[in-house]
């Protein structure tokens, strides 16, 4: 039996984009251009249209979500549907009157809203006009908008994030064609990487303008992924920091200590691809850094030298230092394809502790994706879904261990609420709490949600 404090907070967490529907909204993001292009680079031709539907159905949504247990939810607020003309960042009335009311509603349920700026989702004229995340003026633009949310929401939101794993816009759009633009290019890659941490640090620096003096705080969302190495191996473990520098400390070192990793910025100054930066934008770096952090953690990375050298005639790319290790006997959810290993929870408890001021910090999405759950179902329609409390029960007791060493460590997302889209793979592997029939769109609270109840009611992980 493990007690979580009376503090902890159980929630879940969702996207604008991955749950809403496009009801209404006058711009399209990169994932509705792309569906309306290419249907079928998406799981039986399912797109972002109508997800879970939450434009139409939050006010019945929400209740459910609280009858699982949820006590604060993550969403994203969509920038395609709250704005109107992304250049001044006048205010599309419509979407400002639905993100009004759902916030409203959220705490009408006693849910807290944790409210996150962009979640995947660019406005597709932004990347046509100005490849996106790519230029510094989408920067400048992302913070302009960032100062309506804060204007907008800010007297009720107490917990704003401004991105949604950074570290995804990089591998899916510039590296592994996984996101549209499907692009192949490392060094945009990693100029990608350093405009993304300029734009959180800007949005950072108008939030202290304008709500620098409330109790509310901002921070910013990464997907941490452990780099293991293969071996004890000398070249093993060189591959494995250089995986952990790319993947982890490009996003954490400057969100939370105000500056890069010295160690990654050598190799890519020697390699001729560091960003261009000015002194005074890494000085916006310098001085708005975060104030907690939230961490979606799924799985670890496992890494060996690479095959052949880094020297090898090839364009630049990040693997280039590293190949991704399969350890032989792992744990896999193999719906989804990712090793299932609960350790990592308890090793990023103790880095962010030693190494990271011991940052406040909550898991802000975990969970598991399985396929067909209409297999586990019984006669009443409920899914019984034991291996996802058993997912969620390993990994949090992996995390209070992390918790009980001294991590300052304040909160359990699940992904997700209620089933929701998921990008290319649409509706393929099920993650939520309740069930969507996506046909129907009727919502059913799975045995998980029954048992998240439980433990959101009494904070004890039996
Ligand atoms: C996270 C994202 O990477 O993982 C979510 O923040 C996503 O948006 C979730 O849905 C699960 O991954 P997938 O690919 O199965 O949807």
């Amino acid at each position: 039996m493990i007690k979580f404090s009376d503090e902890f907070t159980f929630g879940a967490a969702t996207s604008g984009p991955q749950s809403e529907g496009n009801f209404d909204k006058n711009h399209q993001n990169i994932f509705d251009y792309w569906y309306a292009k290419n249907p079928q680079a998406f799981y039986q031709f399912v797109g972002p249209d109508t997800a879970s539907n939450f434009y139409n159905s939050y006010q019945s949504d929400l209740p459910l979500m609280k009858s699982a247990g949820i006590k604060a939810l993550r969403t994203s607020i969509q920038w395609s549907r709250l704005i109107e003309n992304f250049e001044t960042a006048e205010v599309n009335q419509e979407g400002a009157y639905f993100y009004n009311h759902v916030i409203d509603e959220m705490l009408a349920n006693n849910i807290e809203p944790y409210i996150n700026l962009f979640h995947f989702d660019l406005p597709i004229e932004l990347y046509q006009k100005y490849g996106g995340w790519e230029s510094k003026h989408v920067v400048e633009l992302f913070a302009k908008y960032a100062e309506q949310c804060f204007k907008l929401f800010g007297d009720r939101v107490k917990y704003w994030f401004t991105f949604n794993e950074p570290k995804v816009i990089l591998d899916g759009e510039y590296l592994y064609q996984f996101h549209y633009p499907l692009l192949k290019d490392g060094r945009k890659a990693v100029q990608v990487a350093f405009n993304l941490n300029l734009a959180s640090a800007k949005a950072v620096g108008r939030f202290r303008k304008i709500l620098g003096n409330t109790d509310a705080k901002i921070g910013t969302i990464l997907n941490l992924t452990p780099a293991y190495p293969a071996s004890e191996a000398m070249a093993d473990k060189k591959a494995a920091e250089f995986a952990e520098d790319w993947s982890n400390n490009m996003f954490l070192d400057p969100a939370i200590l105000g500056s890069f990793p010295k160690r990654l910025t050598n190799v890519l100054a020697q390699d001729h691809v560091l960003w261009h930066a000015t002194s005074e934008e890494l000085a916006t770096i310098a001085q708005n850094t975060v104030d907690m952090i939230g961490v979606n953690y799924y799985h670890p990375f496992r890494v060996k030298q690479p095959d052949i050298s880094p020297l090898s005639l090839t364009s630049w790319m990040p693997d280039i230092y590293f190949d991704e290790y399969d350890m032989p006997g792992r744990v896999m959810n193999v719906d989804k394809g990712w090793e299932i290993y609960p350790e990592a929870l308890y090793n990023i408890a103790i880095n962010i502790r030693d190494n990271y001021h011991n940052i406040p910090w909550f898991v802000s999405e975990n969970g598991m994706g399985v396929a067909d759950e209409e297999r586990f179902m019984d006669s009443d329609g409920v899914v019984q879904d034991d291996y996802r409390i058993e997912f969620i029960k390993n990994h949090l007791t992996a995390l209070h261990r992390g918790i009980a060493a001294g991590s300052n460590c304040s909160g359990y997302f699940v992904w997700t609420a209620i089933d929701c889209w998921s990008w290319k793979n649409a509706y393929h592997n099920r993650y939520g709490l309740i069930r969507d029939n996506i046909h129907t769109q009727v919502k059913t609270i799975k045995k998980s949600g029954h048992w998240y109840h439980d433990l959101s009611a009494n904070h004890i992980l039996k």
